[in-house]
């Protein structure tokens, strides 16, 4: 059955020394800031203070480390597929030499939700910052020109005024497709000083915080819950564990530059494992001086960690954290996109989508029709769709994509046991089914609509991958069919 075939080893070597490719440019510190980069945003600027004042109080702290745990063993996971494939395209790469064309064709689909769609989302949060950030300097940009199109803004002065689209939001989508055009050095190079800023600003809260902690905000530890199950108590520990993850989203993204990697079989888990263990540390140090200055109820608002500053009095904290959620949120997109790029440059490659998106400019050496169609994408569902919908959809989307992952992991362990792995994945299958298991646990705890969403938007890619992909693949015209087998064989 062709929905079976799948990549062996020689195909995937193949690939990885496709010589119409990409630059091999990046080292281990480049992929190393390329995770801080796509990691820290939105999730702790805004989502920290909403899930500690709803769900889980002080004990947000705790929901960070489990959070962080199951990104751990997923990032383990991750390690093994990037150093033994390093081929672009990250989870849709592994699932097609694991699990077959139409579950890497769906996988592939499926994180157009964790990059392109992280992209909008974080684009859209991005633009509120940098309305509040021109604010305090007296610029005031056009609220009908800052929101989706509905949207009613309420004015200083008390009066409405109903938004036509997001302006800064399309901006910074295009400025940022424009800057992966240029290069992939030249995109590294901006998103490391982009991501030294916002860490340095990351530090100064916690250096100047740490002083106002006050132990009277931290009692009761976890808040009793309220009776309804997720507000407060474990249970809303739990709940804000599934809140936080998509503050960790993007550690991934270092494995969709594998092939712009110098040395990836020894790089890509110094870049997965570092620049998760690097904001694991940042996120539990940030959330204990947040609800240790700031009485936790005081945090449901978009910009908890502004809140925090305002318990210290110091006003010039105030400006330079806006500054950094500016950077932090912008180096989510520039990475988001990248990411988005490369996958869908390796799909192109493997004939499940048109050849254009798999074309690399001559000089530049960048897939830059694919960034075109993303940006132009990013950017008008950034200008016109709310912040809400799109969230919850990029934590499903990478959720999924997660499990796949660590199913996989454990598949080609018992398929290709003998194939060199420079990293490898403690304990297995222990280790990756637990990964698994943990993905599963925090997917159930997201909202029904969010599901329904996932699966319509399974249900087009589906569609597509019948009607075009599955007669284009490359893999059937060299002769995969050969390859077969069903996946039943593990
Ligand atoms: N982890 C990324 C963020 O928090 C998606 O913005």
């Amino acid at each position: 059955m062709t929905l079976f075939r799948r990549k062996s080893m020689q195909d995937l070597g193949h690939d990885a020394v496709d010589d119409h490719t990409l630059r091999r440019a990046l080292g281990p510190w480049h992929l190393v800031l390329l995770g801080i980069g796509a990691v820290i945003g939105a999730g702790i600027f805004s989502l920290t203070g909403l899930a500690a004042a709803t769900n889980a109080g002080p004990a947000i702290i705790i929901s960070f480390l489990m959070s962080g745990f199951a990104c751990a063993l997923a990032a383990l996971c991750y390690s093994e597929m990037a150093s033994m494939i390093p081929v672009a395209g990250s989870a849709y790469t592994y699932s097609y030499a694991t699990m077959g064309e139409l579950l890497a064709w769906i996988i592939g689909w499926d994180l157009v939700l964790e990059y392109a769609v992280a992209a909008v989302t974080v684009a859209i949060a991005w633009s509120g910052y940098l309305v509040s950030f021109l604010g305090d300097f007296g610029v005031t940009v056009p609220a009908v020109l800052t929101a989706s199109p509905g949207t009613v803004i309420t004015l200083v002065d008390g009066s409405t005024v109903t938004a036509l689209f997001n302006l800064p939001a399309v901006l910074i989508s295009v400025a940022t497709a424009a800057l992966l055009i240029l290069g992939i050095r030249e995109s590294a190079q901006a998103n490391a000083v982009i991501v030294v800023i916002k860490v340095v600003v990351i530090i100064i809260f916690v250096a100047v915080g740490v002083s106002f902690v006050n132990s009277d905000n931290l009692t009761p530890f976890i808040p009793p819950n309220t009776g309804t199950f997720g507000v407060f108590g474990w249970s809303g520990v739990l709940r804000a564990a599934g809140v936080v993850f998509f503050a960790y989203i993007g550690f991934d993204a270092v494995s969709t530059a594998a092939q712009e990697a110098r040395n990836p079989q020894r790089d890509m888990p110094i870049g997965i494992l570092g620049s998760l263990a690097i904001c694991t540390v940042l996120y539990i140090l940030v959330s204990y001086v947040l609800v240790g200055m700031v009485d936790y109820r005081q945090l449901n608002v978009p910009d908890p960690i502004a809140v925090g500053i305002d318990a210290t009095g110091i006003e010039w904290l105030q400006p330079l954290v806006k500054l950094g959620a500016l950077m932090g949120l912008s180096s989510v997109i520039l990475v988001s996109i990248l990411g988005q790029s490369r996958i869908f440059y390796t799909m192109s490659r493997d004939g499940l989508l048109p050849p254009f998106m798999g074309s690399v400019h001559p000089r530049r050496q960048t897939p830059h029709v694919a960034l075109i169609v993303i940006g132009v994408f990013v950017a008008v569902s950034a200008a016109l769709v709310p912040l809400r919908v799109v969230g919850e959809l990029v934590s499903i989307g990478t959720l999924l994509a997660f499990l796949l992952v660590s199913v996989g992991v454990w598949v080609l362990r018992r398929r290709e046991p003998d194939i060199p792995r420079p990293f490898r994945t403690p304990w297995v299958p222990f280790v990756p089914l637990l990964s698994a298991a943990c993905c599963l646990v925090l997917m159930l705890g997201l909202p029904g609509d969010t599901w329904i969403r996932l699966v319509v938007w399974l249900v087009i890619g589906l569609a597509i991958y019948f009607s075009y992909g599955r007669s284009h693949s490359v893999l059937a015209r060299r002769g995969g069919d050969a390859r077969e087998r069903e996946t039943t064989r593990v």
